[in-house]
């Protein structure tokens, strides 16, 4: 068995939630009674535990020119090592990994026989989040431009098999150090400049000025309440105001001041900590590391702290190993978990963390459009299983002036402002809940955590969303603001911690509720007649949300479910949404919505891949209460959106064999599309001798036979008549 570095986060490191339940459930009653007393009046329409229509709320952006409409045939499911799109388009590989950014780096050898150091100009692995910036002439952020721009691009981790390596990992208690000094250099984000040609092809300009690889290694800066604190001293910063290197970026945000937004998910899987660290550690230390999936003893699949016992390495261990704080890496593990802001038209800045934005396994930041005089609001989720869905909203009201402001504008509107995690209650509203210290539970007397001050109720997000009661969800993974009437879509991928309302949960398993409402247990036939035995929400859903009266930084709001995964044979209660061949899908990860409105959403599947690989779809949303109560399976009631068709969720394409399709931008003319394919081949049985993998894409696009070695790579779609895609 392969060791995991996949970025599907299996800790469950929530013990709160359990009790939780039974305040939610008080928690409901009192909402109910609060409506009854009208204290909703912005909701006119609502009824209480029924389907509504709301109004639709005013226009916040340019609605388009007629009805929306896809326009394009529904791509077959299959599990080909090919990537496919619709009939009328093309596709082709703008960068994988190993691939120079420089000129002067010899090709990517395809052996892993590259030297470590020259992955500080290579695109790194793991394809994850990404955004494309219109490049104007001045050198500065032209959002209308498409046919030059930078694409900044996460680069989350190295998958298994570790093609970076000549055989793979070498085998032994202790890493060696060439291969760790690659594998850190392999992550985080890179910053390429792309050129549209005459022919309509988009392809990387090498040796471009604004090309830039930022890695594990790069010297960051701490911003916000957190920067300075002691809880973020490290020896290489004894005053706690910088760090080194984001790594495991999983998905991303772009800004309204024209920066990217790289956030950090699955830290763990590169910070370890001794076995018999806790001896050194106060209980309230303790339990913040546990909190946060770092118990002692946790080595990191990486273990990149045992292939030295210099700084390079030994600051992956965040154990005790000093007389104090500054003079070895305990608090390191704080450093990470954050949002991080690059600026891609300054190559040499330095990234910052924003630290305001609270830590966690965050998967993204997306901004809500914005509107000149209102504070400046970002929607993120934390990817893991039991936990919560957070709004930032800006101290600083929004001036049109800084929309060019690169990261000066990040301080004024990311480094003050309140912090907010989600409650969603079973009537189809909820709240925001403020984390704020002093508020109910965020101070030094809090039993579990004793909160001293803001930075440490941001250090420790979590356990702040633990003591305001906020709402355990299916892993949150992307968020995607509709541009046309600022309604906030979250995928829940999936959850086999869930378990139904007549069954007694075991361990970290959580009953369902009205907004994680399915458990199931698939034990339905693969193609080869074997039986799949899936539990919990196996296929995922799609939550959504509209602020109270349409103003992103509103306090209260009305939810509902916008499209729940399943197979188009599953029944009825688990197909809720009525998907069909053309549409049906599993796992919701990345999501993204074009200025058009068009919602496209793509995969992170492991339950139907017997039948089809990772997917990318294309949708015509509706609005929150435009469905119906619905009995899901497992005995909660939900209040699922409209039944989709195959004229509003199509196929749009599918990828090669054990891969993940995550990423998703286009060009602001909708006539190139840049998608990620990540980790093509994960998990499966790998021979590195007879360069055999469970994919040899993207070889195997041009050539079936391919014994190339598989690589996260972003392509480029375009219609052969050059038109906008999608419709
Ligand atoms: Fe990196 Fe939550 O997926
Ligand atoms: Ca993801
Ligand atoms: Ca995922
Ligand atoms: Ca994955």
């Amino acid at each position: 068995m392969h060791p995991s570095f996949a970025e599907d986060d299996d800790v469950v490191v929530n013990p709160s939630v359990q009790p939780k339940l039974d305040e939610l459930v008080a928690g409901r009653v009192l909402s109910r009674r609060g409506l009854l007393a009208g204290g909703m009046g912005w909701a006119a329409g609502v009824m209480l535990g029924g389907c509504t229509v709301p109004t639709r709320p005013a226009a916040i952006g340019q609605a388009p020119a007629g009805p929306l409409r896809l326009g394009f045939a529904p791509v077959a499911k299959h599990t080909l090592d090919q990537v496919s799109v619709p009939d009328g388009y093309r596709l082709a590989v703008l960068h994988a990994l190993g691939d120079p950014l420089q000129p002067g780096y010899e090709a990517w050898r395809g052996d892993g026989t590259e030297l470590p150091a020259s992955y500080d100009q290579r695109v790194g692995d793991g394809h994850d989040g990404m955004h494309f910036f219109g490049l104007g002439h001045d050198g500065g952020w032209d959002s209308r431009r498409s046919d030059r721009g930078l694409l900044a691009v996460n680069h989350e981790y190295v998958p298994s098999p570790f093609v970076l390596h000549p055989g793979g990992i070498t085998p032994g208690a202790q890493r060696v150090g060439t291969e760790a000094h690659k594998e850190m250099l392999a992550h985080g984000v890179s910053v390429t400049e792309v050129a549209r040609s005459a022919d309509g092809r988009t392809t990387m300009v090498k040796g471009s000025p604004y090309n830039r690889r930022v890695t594990a290694l790069t010297p960051m800066e701490l911003a916000g309440p957190a920067k300075g604190h002691r809880l973020m001293c490290t020896r290489h910063s004894p005053q706690g105001t910088h760090t080194r290197g984001t790594q495991n970026n999983c998905a991303h945000g772009h800004t309204p001041w024209g920066t990217y937004l790289t956030c950090e998910e699955n830290w763990t899987n590169t910070v370890s900590r001794a076995a018999g660290d806790d001896v050194r550690r106060t209980a309230a230390e303790v339990a913040a590391l546990n909190r946060y999936g770092l118990p002692e003893g946790r080595n990191s699949p990486y273990r990149w702290h045992t292939a030295g016992t210099d700084d390079l390495h030994a600051r992956w261990s965040s154990s005790v190993t000093a007389g104090s704080a500054d003079a070895d890496y305990r608090h390191v593990a704080n450093t990470f978990g954050w949002v991080v802001e690059i600026d891609p038209f300054q190559p040499a800045s330095t990234p910052v963390k924003r630290t305001a934005l609270g830590r966690f396994s965050h998967e993204g930041a997306w901004p809500a459009p914005v509107v000149a005089g209102q504070p400046v609001v970002f929607y993120m989720g934390d990817d893991a299983r039991n936990e919560y869905i957070y709004k930032f909203v800006s101290a600083a009201a929004w001036d049109p002036v800084d929309a060019r402001g690169g990261l000066a504008a990040g301080s004024k509107y990311l480094d003050h402002g309140t912090l907010y995690v989600a409650r969603f209650d079973a009537d189809g509203t909820g709240e925001w809940l403020a984390l704020s210290h002093g508020l109910a539970g965020l101070d030094a007397g809090n039993a579990t955590y004793g909160f001293a001050d803001q930075g440490d109720v941001l250090i420790h997000a979590r356990l702040a969303a633990d003591a305001r009661g906020a709402t355990p969800m299916d892993r949150p993974e992307w968020g995607a603001v509709n541009p046309l009437n600022g309604e906030v879509y979250m995928t829940l991928t999936n959850n086999r911690n869930r378990v139904g309302a007549a069954e007694k949960p075991v361990g970290a398993q959580l009953h369902t509720d009205a907004a994680n409402p399915r458990s199931y247990a698939d034990t339905s036939a693969r193609p080869d007649g074997t039986l799949r035995v899936n539990r919990g929400n196996v296929n995922g859903h799609i939550i959504r949300w509209r602020e109270a009266g349409g103003q992103a930084a509103a306090i209260r709001f009305q939810w509902d479910v916008f499209l729940f995964g399943a197979q188009a044979d599953a029944p009825a209660d688990v197909n809720l949404s009525g998907l069909t061949d053309a549409n049906d899908f599993s796992s919701p990860d990345g999501m993204c919505f074009d200025s058009r409105g068009l919602l496209w959403i793509q995969t992170d599947d492991a339950a139907y891949t017997d039948v089809s690989n990772c997917m990318l779809l294309a949708a015509v949303p509706g609005v929150v209460g435009d469905g119906r109560q619905a009995p899901a399976a497992g005995g909660t009631s939900t209040l699922a959106g409209a039944p989709v068709t195959p004229a509003t969720l199509r196929r749009f394409l599918v990828g090669p064999k054990g891969c993940e399709i995550t990423g998703v931008t286009l060009t602001p003319d909708h006539r190139n599309m840049f998608v990620n394919i990540q980790h093509p081949g994960e998990g499966m049985p790998a021979d590195f001798k007879a360069h055999r993998f469970g994919s040899h894409w993207p070889a195997s696009q041009q050539e079936p036979a391919s014994l190339a070695r598989p690589r996260s790579a972003t392509v480029v779609v375009t219609r052969e008549d050059g038109g906008e895609i999608g419709t």
